[in-house]
């Protein structure tokens, strides 16, 4: 069979001509089975668009961490660590990421009760809302009337000791049924999206750093972001802005001597932009949410100074200062045209390259409506690359 590369369908908020080469579907080829020169091409197409989709798979769990491995060979557990996130009730993830007994690499994630599944006899899974931490939620009567929101954007990663992951794999099993809904941004623009139910949505960050104009693009090919460490438990009691890109600073973070044991050493400091390996692209691959610092490198002396900004270079430390910042640059990539949420089917298996784009949940679930899905991404068996000294030159 022939291999068929496939335009995803664009939803009617999208604007086609703004990022053509985002995501793929492929046909032809059996995720499975892929013998190395099909590998290659996988691999290519995937770094190329960032996100593939491949439809009626059969994937058992150990099937699925195999082929997360092949793209980052020498990696081994869990993006998180295995069976951590299972152990650490204080994390926002614990709610929602259980291990799969047999191959803690894998985890289930979903909404309603499940019945043996996978060496799991019972668990009660919770689709992510914005009713949990948000600083301010929908009405019951909103919600009715199909209103929901973005959960929380971000890129899969521990950004604590770990090193991000290259990919992660999304399989659905289960997927609930139900009308579509409209993601209400409520930050401000009057923004909506209209989404199937409980969509992942997806954003290029290639796309996010194209859209900047000249001076921040000058502040991110010069920018670092240090992450807080054990992040997940550090902003476990703060809360979210509305459009889930940010948080809101009311000084509810966990202090840094409350949080459990950690080391300076295994705090995590990644350059704002990712450099795809295979395409030469920059990504602005942030985790708005996770971010406690920032440093901007000085400009170079023989460039023109007019207009920068940071044109000295900068520490930010004031966690304010850190997120109008961050937020500034990211929103614009997270507008209604840009945003790419998937309409899962049963048996859609989505490979992402989390090192190019971000992704958030969305939508709103009842108890009733059951969703099954395996996720598997393994911690990366190295940092991301930075922009490279033609990059600054270029950018700067
Ligand atoms: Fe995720």
């Amino acid at each position: 069979m022939a291999v068929e590369i496939i335009s995803l369908p664009a939803p009617t908020s999208a604007d086609p001509s703004s990022c053509p080469d985002f995501g793929r579907e492929i046909r032809g080829i059996n995720p499975n089975e892929l013998n190395e020169e099909e590998f290659k091409l996988v691999s290519d197409l995937l770094y190329k668009h960032g996100l593939l989709l491949f439809r009626n798979c059969n994937l058992t769990p150990a099937q699925q961490y195999t082929l997360t491995k092949c793209f980052d060979p020498a990696s081994e557990n869990y993006g998180h660590g295995n069976k951590k996130v299972d152990q650490a009730k204080t994390s926002i993830l614990h709610a929602y990421l259980k291990s799969i007994p047999a191959v803690p690499q894998v985890q289930l994630i979903g909404n309603g009760t499940v019945y043996d599944h996978e060496g799991i006899s019972e668990v009660k899974l919770k689709h992510a809302s914005h009713t949990v931490c948000h600083k301010t939620t929908l009405s019951e009567e909103e919600v009715a009337q199909g209103y929901t929101r973005f959960f929380r954007w971000h890129i899969d990663a521990a950004l604590y000791e770990l090193s991000p992951p290259k990919v992660t794999t999304l399989y659905a099993i289960r997927v609930p049924q139900g009308p579509n809904q409209t993601v209400r941004y409520d930050d401000g623009t009057g923004d909506e999206l209209q989404v199937p139910v409980a969509p992942t949505a997806f954003v290029s960050t290639k796309r996010m750093f194209d859209m900047l104009p000249q001076e921040l693009k000058s502040v991110a090919v010069r920018g670092r972001v240090k992450y807080a460490p054990h992040p997940y438990v550090w902003m476990s009691t703060a809360k979210l802005v509305n459009n889930g890109l940010s948080v809101e600073t009311e000084g509810r973070e966990v202090p840094y001597n409350e949080l459990p044991p950690w080391d300076e050493s295994k705090i995590k400091v990644h350059p704002m932009l990712w450099k795809n390996l295979v395409t030469g692209d920059l990504h602005f691959q942030v985790h708005p949410t996770c971010a406690a610092e920032v440093y901007i490198d000085p400009l170079a002396a023989d460039i023109e100074k007019d207009g920068a900004l940071f044109p000295e270079g900068a520490h930010i430390t004031d966690l304010r200062e850190v997120r109008a910042l961050l937020y500034e640059m990211q929103r614009p990539a997270i507008a209604p045209e840009f945003v790419y949420p998937h309409d899962w089917s049963e048996k859609d298996l989505i490979i992402f390259h989390n090192r190019g784009l971000l992704h958030c949940i969305a939508g709103s679930l009842s108890e009733e409506q059951v969703r099954v899905f395996h996720q598997c991404n393994l911690a990366g068996s190295d940092d991301p690359t930075g922009p490279t000294n033609d990059d600054i030159k270029k950018w700067a």
